[in-house]
């Protein structure tokens, strides 16, 4: 059977999977066809694709460091570029820590006070979820947090923590406020977030696709012209809450990255790291104490 114009393979194939329930070896086996109940839902998915809808929400997720996140329309859609966050946060773990045995046969991570781990605007929870598990995996124990001002998309982290048996506690509220004043207390080793950054007046904001995401995700809920509200609040707050030796690590849009390295520099940081992306834009800025 054909597949749809302007539509590629694999996105077929996934709506053939979304709209028939079965996996993609046996639609395959059986060269694609579908009942006529599984053609009208699968029709039904196409047209709301071709208005521009983003496949993520059609098919309720997204893959993001090799786990499937469950996402709707209540939470931004991970981008492969903030798995280079995961990276970042792993390298300095290892790096500060040194390697441990997941299996637990040497000396090492066993009575290691545990990471203290926060991600801020945590949506899906796709950063929070990935980064404790790979931590967990690699032999580190962890206290991870989450926090977000949209109650929907911690519903999704949280949903998305259970299904992928993560332990991370989620908390409504603005960046560090959400937290309880113990928890602030206590400082963070790992800081990650990938805030809203997208200027009010960027063309980028009222085109394809990301209009269908949530606004307070792109631009924050005070949006500014130079998108740098939230990543400058950030720096401001993490700063007091970092351990020593602790990382902020954070991702901004590429035309960004001297103005977050000011106001890293203006919160008091001092060895600041900016970072390309894969694709060789400037994309993350890295702080210390
Ligand atoms: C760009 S999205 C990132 C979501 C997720 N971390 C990811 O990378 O896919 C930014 C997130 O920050 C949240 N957010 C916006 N303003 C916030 C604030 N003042 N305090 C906490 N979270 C906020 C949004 O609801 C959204 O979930």
């Amino acid at each position: 059977m054909a597949t749809s114009p302007n539509l590629s393979r694999r996105e077929d194939l996934a709506l053939r999977e979304a709209a028939s329930g079965r996996t993609r070896t046996q639609l395959l086996a059986n060269d694609l066809q579908l009942s006529p109940t599984e053609q009208a839902l699968y029709e039904r998915l196409l047209s709301r694709l071709a208005r521009g809808e983003p496949l993520s929400y059609l098919l309720g997720f997204k893959e993001f460091y090799g786990r499937r996140f469950w996402v709707n329309s209540d939470c931004l859609i991970p981008r492969p570029e903030t798995e280079t966050l995961v990276d970042l946060g792993l390298q300095w773990a290892l790096e500060l820590k040194g390697f441990s045995d997941p299996l637990g046969c040497e000396d090492g991570k066993e009575g290691d006070a545990p990471i203290r781990l926060l991600d801020l605007g945590t949506g899906s929870g796709c950063l929070a979820i990935s980064l404790g598990l790979e931590l967990q995996a690699r032999g580190f124990s962890t206290q991870c947090f989450g926090t977000d001002l949209s109650e929907g998309a911690l519903r999704l982290a949280r949903n998305n923590a259970a299904w992928l048996g993560a332990d991370v506690q989620f908390l409504q509220g603005s960046w560090m406020n959400a937290l309880s004043e113990v928890d602030k207390s206590e400082g963070f080793d790992l800081i990650v977030s990938n805030p809203p950054y997208v200027g009010s007046e960027d063309w980028e904001f009222a085109s394809g696709s990301l209009s269908w995401e949530p606004r307070t995700a792109l631009v924050g809920h005070e949006p500014s012209k130079d998108g740098m509200n939230d990543l400058r609040e950030i720096a401001r707050q993490t700063i007091k809450r970092l351990r020593p030796n602790g990382l902020l690590a954070v991702e901004h849009g590429y035309r960004q990255q001297e103005f977050v390295v000011d106001c890293f520099q203006q919160a008091g940081f001092f060895r600041i790291t900016p970072m390309n992306d894969l694709a060789g834009h400037p994309r993350y800025v890295l702080g210390r104490l």
